[in-house]
């Protein structure tokens, strides 16, 4: 669908280079404009099952993958690929270090009926140090590896950035275009910088220099956890969408609250807070095998409790648990004590 008519309230991806006619994405529409972030270890199956059951989601982002191991996962028992088809529009996130070959974890994508494929190029994290991968991809390996992945896909391609390892307007917006020339279809933009932690505010502002830059969508990412936090960032980015990691793992009813208000969405944002907390270790069981269960249950708790004012008592009792049915029963017995709150 050309971008002109695309509905104002999604997101249209898809390559638009004429550099090579076969090589041409299809457009992709996003509906809302709003994507989960790739979390390791969090955006899994039962996160996405979850979130869709509240509404307002319009993409997904799995956790990251390394191109060496992909080709080698076993999708029917691996957490990492674990996916329906109602998990959709999906992109996988790979990571690939300056002498990996991407070419045989591309092929597994297509198998595996992925919508598009996105670039780390911002995870700050050692193991990706240590590879030169994530925030540390050089600025020519990552050319090298956009130009790589368009040659051998007709999926739309994204990339997920940082701000860079100091602020620098000319080398981020440089970067950027690079990345457009190159085929990127889709950015998103974390506003930190490499080195910044959570806790820093995120500079919303950065986002939209590249925004006025690029001519391809602009995901704005990094601390929304409201619909306030959301129309910010969506003000000072003019971003075309927007990607929310952690916010959405305390509070998975998010997306709908913002479809609603911000996008117009006639959606319900009702939501029982406690009862989503057992559909959550349901999705868990349904999904994963049981040794797989516990820590990924432990992960979500410890955001999930932020929605209770004693909820450290729930994140201590679950991280010192045994078993997924040892931690529903510190969950249920936890409710009991915090009657009426969670439900905002
Ligand atoms: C536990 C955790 C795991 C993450 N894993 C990834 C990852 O696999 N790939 C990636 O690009 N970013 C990763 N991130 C960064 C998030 O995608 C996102 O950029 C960051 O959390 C800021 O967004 P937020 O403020 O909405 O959480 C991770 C963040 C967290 C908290």
């Amino acid at each position: 669908m050309p971008p002109d008519m695309c509905h104002k309230h999604s997101l249209c991806i898809g390559s638009s280079s004429d550099k090579n006619d076969s090589l041409v994405s299809p457009y992709l529409q996003c509906n809302p404009p709003l994507a989960l972030a790739p979390m390791v270890g969090l955006s899994h199956s039962a996160l996405r099952i979850l979130i869709l059951e509240l509404g307002g989601i319009g993409l997904f982002f799995s956790e990251m993958l390394s191109v060496q191991r992909l080709p080698f996962e076993n999708e029917t028992v691996s957490p990492f690929l674990c996916r329906t088809q109602e998990e959709t529009p999906f992109f996988y996130q790979i990571f690939a270090g300056p002498d990996q070959d991407i070419v045989p974890a591309v092929e597994r994508l297509h198998l595996l009926n992925a919508q598009g494929i996105d670039l780390n190029l911002g995870c700050p994290a050692p193991a990706l140090r240590k590879l030169g991968a994530g925030s540390f991809t050089p600025p020519d390996v990552a050319q090298q590896t956009v130009r790589s992945l368009r040659a051998v896909t007709h999926l739309p391609i994204s990339a997920k950035i940082r701000l860079g390892a100091q602020l620098d307007e000319k080398r981020l917006l440089r970067f950027c275009q690079m990345l457009e020339a190159e085929g990127v279809d889709l950015l998103t933009v974390h506003g930190r910088l490499q080195g910044e932690k959570f806790c820093r505010r995120p500079r919303w502002d950065w986002i939209g220099k590249v925004k006025k830059t690029v001519k391809i969508p602009v995901i704005a990412n990094g601390g929304i956890f409201s619909v306030n936090d959301a129309r910010n960032c969506l003000e000072q980015s003019g971003a075309d969408g927007l990607m929310i990691g952690r916010g959405a793992v305390c509070r998975p009813w998010l997306f709908a609250n913002i479809a609603k208000e911000v996008y117009n969405f006639n959606i319900s944002t009702e939501h029982n807070v406690k009862n989503i907390y057992f559909r959550f270790i349901e999705l868990l069981q349904d999904r994963f095998l049981p040794e797989r269960c516990l820590g990924r249950l432990k992960q979500f708790t410890h955001y999930y409790s932020s929605n209770f004012s004693f909820g450290h008592h729930l994140a201590t009792g679950v991280q010192n648990c045994r078993s997924v049915v040892e931690a529903a029963e510190i969950a249920a017995k936890f409710f009991e004590t915090v009657k009426g709150e969670g439900n905002d």
